[in-house]
C-alpha cells in the first residue's frame, strides 16, 4: 500500500485527477470506477477541465457506477451524470435501484482502475461495517451514521462488495478532512477487520492511497513536513516491451537518492507495451521495500518527450519544485530538452545511473545511438512542447 500525503486537499483532488487522466491515456479502452460524495467533487473538476482542454482520454472508455440508493429521489446515477456527463465516454454503466444485484455483477467488467472515498466509519463503496468479504454486488441496509451523514431517506442500498472491488487492478482511495482522519487511520495501522471495511484492501495488490495532511494527521508514520522534491525514474523498455536492465539500474539510483534526499515522491515513469505490464509497474516490483518515500506511477508515456510531458501536470499537482530525473548517464544530450518539456517551474538536475557502461558490442551500439540522440530528441521536441502547452492550459 502506498500513502501520498499532500498539503492541501486541493493538491489531493488534483493529484487524484491526473491520475486518473494518465491511467486513460496509458489504457484507453479502460473500465473506471468514480465514487459520488463530497470529497471527489474537486477531482471532477479537474476532470472536467481537463476535459475541456483536450487532455482527457475518455471516448473508449467504460464508467462504472459503484453504488446507488434505494428508495431515495437523490440518486447517484445523477450525480455521476451530473458531475461527469459533459465528458464523453465510451458508455456509463450505470444502474437502477429496481436491478438484480446479481444480474449487475454479470455485466459487471473488472475494473482497470477504482477510485474510492471512506466514510467516517470506514465503509467503502456501500460496504458498511459488518459486511462480507466476499461478496461481489449486493443490496444492503445503510448504517445509522451513513444515514445522517448523507442527509438521505434511504435505508437501503445497492452496492459492488469488497470481493468485487479487491477484484480491480488498482484501487485510489481518496480521503480529504479532519473528519476522515480516524478511520483512515484505523484502515492503514489497524487490523484487518470487516467491521472497518476499509481496512480490508490492506492486501490488495495495488492500492495507493492519496489524503491531505488533515485526513492522515493519526496515521503511524503521517507526513508532517514536505521537501517539495520528487525523484523521477525514467524506464527504459526493451524492444519487445520486457523490462530492461537499464531501467533496474535506474530503480537502484533512484531508490538510493530517495533513502538520502528526503524526497517526497519517487515518481516511476514508463507506460506500456503490448499486454505485459507497464515500464513503471515494473520498476515498482523492483523497488527496495525498504525505502518509505511513497512511489507513484506513471504509466503513459513510451519516449522521451512523452516521459517528461506527462510527469509534469503529477508534479505539479503535488507541489513539487524540485526534481531529480533519474536516467542512464549516456541520456545527457537529451536531459536539457527533457528540462525544457518538464518545466521551467521545476528545478530539475539529471542524476546518471552507472550501471550500464558502453561495454562490448551491444554498448558501442547504444554509444552510437546515444550521440545521435541529442538531435533526434531535438526532433521530438515539437511533440513535447505540444503535449506540456496542453496540460499547462489547466
Ligand atoms: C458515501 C458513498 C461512498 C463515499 C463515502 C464518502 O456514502 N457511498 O462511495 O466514498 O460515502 O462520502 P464523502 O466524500 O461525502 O464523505
Amino acid at each position: 500500500m502506498q500513502v501520498i500525503t499532500t498539503q492541501t486537499p486541493e493538491q489531493a483532488s488534483l493529484l487524484v485527477a491526473e491520475i486518473i487522466a494518465n491511467r486513460l491515456q496509458a489504457l484507453p479502452a479502460m473500465s473506471l470506477a468514480l465514487p459520488t460524495g463530497n470529497t471527489p467533487l474537486l477531482a471532477y473538476k479537474h476532470l472536467r477541465n481537463l476535459w475541456k482542454s483536450g487532455d482527457l482520454q475518455a471516448r473508449k472508455a467504460s464508467l462504472v457506477q459503484i453504488d446507488e440508493y434505494i428508495g431515495s429521489e437523490e440518486t447517484f446515477r445523477d450525480y455521476l451524470q451530473r458531475e461527469l456527463g459533459s465528458i464523453s465516454w465510451k458508455e456509463q454503466l450505470f444502474w437502477q435501484e429496481t436491478d438484480d444485484p446479481k444480474e449487475i455483477a454479470q455485466r459487471l467488467p473488472q475494473l482497470d482502475l477504482l477510485v474510492l472515498g471512506i466514510g467516517v466509519n470506514g465503509h467503502v463503496a456501500f460496504c458498511e461495517p459488518g459486511c462480507s468479504e466476499d461478496d461481489r454486488f449486493y443490496k444492503t441496509s445503510l448504517s445509522e451514521e451513513t444515514i445522517r451523514r448523507n442527509n438521505t431517506t434511504a435505508h437501503h442500498a445497492l452496492s459492488m462488495g469488497i470481493g468485487y472491488i479487491k477484484e480491480a487492478k488498482e484501487i485510489i482511495l481518496l480521503a480529504t478532512g479532519k473528519d476522515k482522519a480516524e478511520a483512515l487511520a484505523a484502515a492503514i495501522d489497524g487490523p484487518r477487520t470487516n467491521m472497518l471495511p476499509a481496512s480490508l484492501l490492506q492486501d490488495h495488490s495495488r492500492i495507493t492511497v492519496v489524503c491531505d495532511l488533515e485526513a492522515g494527521s493519526l496515521l503511524q508514520n503521517g507526513k508532517t513536513q514536505w521537501s517539495d522534491r520528487a525523484v523521477v525514474v525514467i524506464g527504459c523498455r526493451q524492444e519487445d516491451g520486457t523490462y530492461s536492465p537499464s531501467s533496474r539500474g535506474r530503480v537502484w539510483a533512484g531508490s538510493r537518492l530517495a533513502a538520502t534526499r528526503g524526497a517526497d515522491i519517487v515518481l516511476l515513469s514508463g507506460g506500456y507495451a503490448q499486454d505485459h505490464q507497464s515500464e513503471a509497474f515494473w520498476m515498482s516490483e523492483e523497488f527496495p521495500a525498504r525505502i518509505e518515500t511513497p512511489l507513484l506511477l506513471e504509466e503513459a508515456s513510451d519516449r522521451t518527450a512523452r516521459h517528461a510531458a506527462f510527469v509534469s501536470p503529477i508534479l505539479r499537482a503535488l507541489g513539487i519544485k524540485e526534481v531529480f530525473l533519474v536516467t542512464s548517464w549516456w541520456h545527457l544530450p537529451r536531459f536539457w530538452w527533457m528540462q525544457r518539456w518538464i518545466g521551467k517551474e521545476f528545478r530539475a538536475r539529471f542524476v546518471p545511473a552507472w550501471s550500464l557502461p558502453f561495454r562490448g558490442m551491444k554498448g558501442q551500439k547504444r554509444l552510437r545511438k546515444e550521440i545521435g540522440a541529442f538531435f533526434w530528441a531535438r526532433a521530438d521536441s515539437q511533440e513535447g512542447q505540444k503535449l506540456r502547452r496542453k496540460k499547462s492550459s489547466l
